[in-house]
């Protein structure tokens, strides 16, 4: 009964969560850029107001870096705490050209909400503040919990202030269990849990051959070209059976158990549809491995972006001095991302063909996480989810990245249930970025049956 009018609000209040979401989509904050300054202030602002007009007592807190929007709403320190975790800022939205309409100007097309950060994260971190605004209906649920929410402005960046200011707040965000929704359901329609996130080492390799540019007429033939020997390493970085050739690279590996593999089989993607999803004719990786493995339980090598020589409008015959590239590894349990970034870098150094000079520089990590699939918190989260979608909720792990949650883990001792709520061909990080309307009026239902399940449930 409560359910069904809870739907029916919700439902009432379809025009005007999406008419926000537009307004929280129209401000550019791109983490990465300096001159994004005002609009991650406003950004802040504008999450703090709606998390206070949702029943939370809010604040923006300054960091080192951009600012943490955080609320709460406090009941009794005996009940169970959820800490809510999502992140406003996004990635650039370059190449500008290749997107259908602008990416900060919202627009529908065939079902899908379209602009940068659609999916990753705001839609799906406001689809918990307007579950939270709506619950003020139902204070019999809200009542039983704690809640605090932390909404961070750097994830995109590698949050390397938030891991200071949890540390200082520690009590303050206490909790038992952290809900965050920033990955993807299974398929359409079929909702999933994350049970895994991949950590990631990166690093960017310079390898420098004649002192400088040569007229490659005059020096051509005789002179070490950065491009070829630069190419010829990251050639070299994978084996033919598609394994990362790096000495010591899957020491440190957890392997699957038969019956996760078992699991994880049964929910690959037939090869046909990965291959139409992404517009390839044959996938690559390692022997031995599903789809699945390879992209969510397995390390992996990628070259990210290469450059050197010329590479403006055309032809300049060029022997260049310098050719730059950035690789990064996607890391599993347990293997430690300063760990990994140092033997690959070490690697370069020592494969670096004669006549040229290799040097590299890190960047930001992060470490892998997994939880316990038998937690009490995600099992109640898993039935949420079911019974909102209709279809039974699996419980998966992811390919890509969230560095803070194996943070919470050590700083807070807490676990964190991952429950995605977009898909993975929403085409974060990239052009014409969606979340499907679909996914965004049932993520709102997910995230307050979520909620309700976790103060029915004792989790703890
Ligand atoms: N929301 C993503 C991570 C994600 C997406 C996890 C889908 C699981 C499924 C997050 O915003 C992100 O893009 N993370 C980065 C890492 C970060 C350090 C830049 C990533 O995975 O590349
Ligand atoms: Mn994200
Ligand atoms: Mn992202």
């Amino acid at each position: 009964m409560a359910n069904a009018q809870r739907r029916d609000r919700l439902k009432a209040a379809q025009d005007r969560h999406l008419a926000e979401l537009f307004e929280l989509l129209r401000i550019p904050s791109v983490s990465t850029h300096a001159a994004s300054a005002d609009a991650m202030q406003t950004c802040a602002q504008w999450v703090c107001d709606k998390m206070t007009a949702a029943g939370l007592t809010s604040q923006i807190e300054a960091t080192e870096g951009w600012p943490v929007v955080y609320g709460e709403r406090l009941v009794d320190p005996s009940l169970p705490t959820v800490l809510i975790y999502g992140h406003y800022d996004v990635q650039p939205p370059d190449p500008l050209n290749l997107w259908t309409t602008p990416p900060f100007e919202p627009t529908i097309r065939d079902g899908n909400i379209y602009a940068r950060g659609a999916t990753d994260d705001k839609g799906q971190m406001y689809c918990y503040i307007k579950a939270l605004e709506d619950l003020q209906n139902e204070p019999e649920i809200l009542d039983r919990l704690n809640i605090k929410v932390l909404i961070e402005g750097e994830e995109e960046i590698g949050s390397a202030n938030l891991r200071p200011y949890l540390e200082a707040n520690r009590e303050r965000l206490a909790c038992d269990i952290i809900l965050i929704s920033d990955s993807s359901m299974q398929a359409p329609g079929e909702p999933a849990l994350m049970i895994g996130l991949r950590g990631l080492s990166y690093l960017e390799v310079k390898v420098q051959g004649p002192a400088y540019d040569l007229h490659s007429g005059l020096y051509g033939g005789a002179v070490p070209n950065p491009i070829h020997g630069l190419s010829q390493m990251i050639a070299s970085l994978h084996d033919e059976q598609g394994r990362v050739n790096i000495p010591g690279f899957y020491d440190d590996v957890l392997d699957l158990t038969e019956e996760e593999r078992e699991v994880q089989r049964r929910l690959s993607p037939r090869l046909e549809d990965f291959r139409a999803e992404v517009g390839i004719t044959q996938e690559s990786g390692e022997d031995g491995y599903s789809i699945v493995e390879r992209t969510t339980s397995r390390p992996t090598l990628d070259c990210n972006g290469i450059w050197g020589g010329y590479i403006e409008e055309g032809a300049k015959t060029v022997l260049p001095s310098i050719a730059e590239a950035k690789i990064s590894c996607r890391l599993v349990p347990n293997q430690d991302p300063e760990k990994i970034a140092k033997l690959v870098g070490d690697h370069l150094l020592n494969i670096a063909p004669a006549g040229y000079k290799v040097s590299y520089t890190l960047h930001h990590g992060g470490r892998p996480y997994l939880a316990n699939p038998q937690s009490k918190a995600i099992q109640a989260v898993q039935r949420a989810l079911t019974e909102v979608w209709d279809h039974e909720a699996v419980l998966i792990r992811g390919g890509g990245s969230i560095p803070i949650v194996a943070d919470f883990k050590q700083v807070l001792g807490a676990d964190s249930v991952l429950m995605g709520l977009g898909l993975n061909d929403d085409r974060l990080h990239s052009p014409d970025e969606k979340f499907g309307l679909i996914n965004y009026f049932n993520g709102i239902r997910a995230c307050a049956a979520a909620l309700t399940r976790l103060a029915e449930a004792d989790f703890r």
